[in-house]
């Protein structure tokens, strides 16, 4: 049995809280409704009572302390707002600010407000802080329009607070040292250009979210990330392949290296030191091999740790090299994405992979990078070391 405490906006969508209320009671869950001003416009605090067949507290505070999830759905583009920048000028806005727990959200609005830049902003504001966002899903919104922001069905979700519910603080993982690399290299042609690649990091930002969530103590190696940094994890920037191999390597002992960061394989040989002025002539730069940190922390490997490479190439010959790769780079786990594919990948929200591990392969159908993340994590945890 959880507590949830749901959190409920103003918004067409708000008549829908009541059936997210049936169905967590039904469950027996214990739940505590909590209305800000723009809902009860439409929907009763009696209604909702009723539902949770318990009242409205006066004081919240006790519930602060022993609930296991907070739920605002529908989440409205003001309070998403709010969140985003941490006002709290109400009772909820106030809850989520002080709850230690997770919290999911079911955002509900008119397209054109889901769409404009400042929500997108907000949302990657929330999600990069370990808010999970359950929608907005396409579909007729209340003005006759069709398009995202309708909230999604109460079952959806309430199944996504399950999950949440099901994978907090994990004994397995408290006190494990994860090591994560992410983001791609940059290196230097001369004092202003660089040959890079296109990771994004949010693959491996979401890893090391995960591995925070589940109760590790986790350090990102990021490479040129331009994403908020994932709650509760320390953060080391570097920008070039060589600098990532010197903070890897500091840190080798961890008990996961997650090697999701694409590393250039090759860097110019002699990078000038000031900005080249154009000529007529074609410009000739020789590159050179930088160091395989993945093949180097294989060699290295001590018993009981736990290494994690990613592989990037096409199709089924892809597949194939990815599982020789495993064998020789000497890792546990290779997850391979099909990057002839443009729909996940790179620099998208979703990826597909293939997990090959020492028992087997299991196929991770497209999703979004955080669920890929709880499934590698999942991959990885009967292969750690018992604690
Ligand atoms: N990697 C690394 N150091 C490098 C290059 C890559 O640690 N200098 C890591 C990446 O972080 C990733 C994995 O190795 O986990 C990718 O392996 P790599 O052999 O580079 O694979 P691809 O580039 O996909 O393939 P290929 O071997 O065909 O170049």
């Amino acid at each position: 049995m959880a507590h949830v405490i749901i959190g409920v906006t103003g918004g067409v969508a708000a008549y829908k809280s009541g059936e997210i209320v049936r169905l967590f009671v039904k469950a027996g869950d214990d739940v505590t409704p909590l209305l800000t001003k723009g809902a009860e416009r439409f929907i009763g605090t009696r209604t909702l009572e009723a539902l949770a067949r318990r009242p409205a507290p006066d004081d919240l505070y006790p519930h602060l302390a022993d609930a296991d999830l907070l739920l605002i759905a529908p989440l409205s583009a003001n309070t998403l707002a709010k969140l985003a920048t941490g006002i709290a000028d109400n009772v909820l806005t106030q809850l989520a600010l002080a709850f230690p727990g997770p919290i999911v959200a079911a955002p509900a609005m008119n397209t054109r407000m889901w769409e404009h830049a400042a929500t997108q902003h907000n949302v990657e504001l929330l999600v990069g802080r370990g808010v999970r966002l359950v929608g907005p899903a396409v579909g007729e919104l209340a003005e006759g329009e069709v398009g995202a922001g309708r909230m999604s069905e109460p079952s959806e979700i309430v199944d996504v607070c399950r999950s949440v519910l099901g994978r907090s603080v994990d004994d397995e993982w408290r006190g494990r040292s994860v090591l994560v690399t992410a983001g791609g290299t940059r290196e230097a042609l001369d004092s202003v250009r660089y040959f890079g690649n296109r990771s994004s990091g949010r693959m491996g930002y979401a890893v090391a979210a995960e591995a925070a969530r589940r109760g590790a103590t986790v350090t990102v190696i990021a490479a040129n990330v331009s994403l908020p940094p994932p709650p509760g994890v320390e953060v080391v920037e570097v920008a070039s392949a060589a600098e990532l191999a010197e903070e890897t390597f500091a840190r080798e002992r961890a008990d996961l290296i997650v090697m999701a960061a694409a590393v250039a394989d090759y860097r110019p040989s002699s990078p000038g030191q000031q900005k080249k002025k154009k000529d007529d002539a074609a410009w000739t730069v020789t590159l050179e091999r930088t160091e395989d940190v993945l093949m180097e922390l294989g060699r290295r490997r001590r018993p009981g740790q736990v290494l994690v490479g990613f592989a990037a190439d096409e199709g089924e010959p892809g597949l194939a090299a990815a599982r020789e790769k495993r064998q020789r780079k000497n890792v546990n786990l290779i997850a391979f994405n099909d990057v002839s594919r443009n729909d996940v990948g790179f620099d998208v929200d979703e990826n597909e992979l293939v997990l090959i591990g020492p028992e087997g392969e299991t196929h991770v159908r497209k999703r979004s990078k955080e669920d890929c993340a709880v499934a590698i994590l999942d991959c990885v945890a009967p292969l750690l070391a018992p604690s």
